[in-house]
């Protein structure tokens, strides 16, 4: 029993991890990219100067650059988002 809720935990985990890199890949990359250079959108979170320091900036970044996007993203799925670049990006 332990074990099952551990397993369903982990696939619902690595299940929200992989929405949220879907919709940002899908929604987030070209204006990144061009901000940066081809192929170095996710850059802007991993340069020496990024503006992101705490969770609370990153959500309301998340928000803002949704709408400049044009995603009709709901608040899950923004929040899906913020783990996602949390996770992999900036450790918050
Ligand atoms: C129309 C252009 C545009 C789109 C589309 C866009 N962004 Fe951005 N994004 C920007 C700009 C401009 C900045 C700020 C760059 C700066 O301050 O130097 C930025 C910065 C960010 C940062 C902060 C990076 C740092 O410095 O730590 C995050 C996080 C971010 N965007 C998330 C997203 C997400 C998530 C999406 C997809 C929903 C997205 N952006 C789509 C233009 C865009």
């Amino acid at each position: 029993m332990k074990w099952l809720m551990i397993i369903m935990a982990v696939l619902w985990t690595s299940t929200v991890f992989a929405d949220g890199k879907k919709l940002h890949d899908s929604s987030c990359m070209q204006c990144h990219s061009s901000l940066m250079a081809p192929n170095k959108a996710n850059e802007i979170y991993t340069r020496t100067n990024r503006k992101i320091t705490n969770l609370a900036g990153l959500t309301k970044r998340v928000r803002s650059c949704s709408l400049a996007a044009d995603a009709d993203w709901t608040s899950e799925q923004r929040q899906q988002v913020v783990r996602y670049l949390t996770d992999t990006y900036y450790g918050l």
